[in-house]
């Protein structure tokens, strides 16, 4: 009898050992990403990528959407923070501001991957990689469209250049802007006449453009930092009485669905791709990371460029 009791407990131990090695073999890699918010068809096809991908890669995926401030983000990483999460990830909506809460994260020992945007910080072992766009490279290569199809149509005199900008402060804004510029200053006749943030909406797109329009009759291109923006201008453009990609030559970034539908119907004359779907590749990261693995510390996005004649070909299969 006493045998027996021994050998009751000593089994029954075996199997909490095997129980909880299970468990924990099982646990599932907790992720916490703070999102920008939902301010352009790209964001919202960014959010639906990645809550796929976690959903695919059996990930439990925190995702808190910051509404477009930063104050949410810092709030979303802090609660990340006190939740102990595996990873935190997050698309910084400015570049700047983040030294804190960055350091607290890395007090916790949890690893953050930036995703999309860059931040400006000092010490870059505060974060683990940097997954996204060559910012600066969109806006060289919108400049580079434009300059070769204004030589197509034979515009050789004074160009005048108007530009709606992304969210002020914000990695995009400050790249694209650059690239678009250091084109643009090997040819004197091309000039910005008017910029002004439209902060990557189409509500303000629209706004910003009605504003430039009633100032000025003599704008030539409109380079706009995201489709979105272009879209709301091209209604501004037409409620004005012009003929937006004709009167009005049109370069904007992404590539989104809105965008191609412009531009089939004449009214974008080109979209420089910005591709949202980081989801698969953000998974693969955070699963390599709980695996010890070294990552690059920055993995940039491959991205082509549409003018409006390779549109109707690319649309079937845009998945954005
Ligand atoms: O950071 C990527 C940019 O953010 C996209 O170009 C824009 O549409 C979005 O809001």
């Amino acid at each position: 009898m006493m045998f027996s009791s021994k050998l009751a407990l000593a089994l029954a131990s075996c199997m909490l050992v095997l129980t909880t090695s299970a468990a924990a073999a099982q646990k599932k890699i907790t992720l916490g990403f703070s999102q920008i918010g939902a301010e352009s068809e790209w964001r919202t096809a960014n959010s639906e990528s990645i809550k796929a991908a976690a959903k695919d890669a059996g990930i439990d995926l925190k995702f808190s959407d910051a509404q477009q401030k930063q104050e949410n983000q810092i709030k979303a990483i802090r609660s990340f923070i006190a939740q102990r999460v595996d990873v935190i990830a997050f698309s910084p909506v400015v570049e700047s501001g983040w030294e804190t809460v960055l350091r607290e994260a890395k007090a916790a020992k949890i690893p953050v991957i930036l995703s999309d945007r860059a931040v400006d910080v000092k010490d870059t072992s505060l974060w683990v990689t940097f997954m996204g766009s060559d910012f600066v490279e969109e806006g060289r290569r919108a400049g580079n469209w434009l300059v070769g199809d204004l030589k197509q149509k034979g515009m050789n005199g004074p160009v005048n250049i108007v530009e709606l900008q992304g969210t002020v402060g914000s990695a995009p804004a400050i790249d694209r802007k650059k690239g678009f510029e250091e084109v643009l200053a090997k040819y004197p006749n091309l000039k910005i006449t008017r910029s002004q943030t439209g902060d990557f909406t189409r509500a303000k797109g629209k706004e910003v453009m009605e504003a430039f329009l009633k100032a000025d009759k003599n704008i030539n291109v409109l380079f706009a930092h995201n489709d979105d923006m272009a879209i709301g201008a091209i209604q501004a453009i037409e409620a004005a009485g012009l003929k937006p990609g004709k009167d009005i030559i049109i370069v904007s970034i992404d590539g989104v669905k809105g965008a191609f539908e412009a531009m089939m119907a004449g009214k974008l004359n080109c979209s420089v791709e910005c591709s949202p779907l980081l989801g698969p590749q953000l998974m693969a990261a955070v699963k390599d990371l709980k695996a010890g693995k070294t990552l690059e510390k920055r993995i940039v996005t491959k991205e082509g460029v549409f003018p409006a004649e390779s549109a109707a070909a690319a649309f079937p299969t845009r998945k954005y």
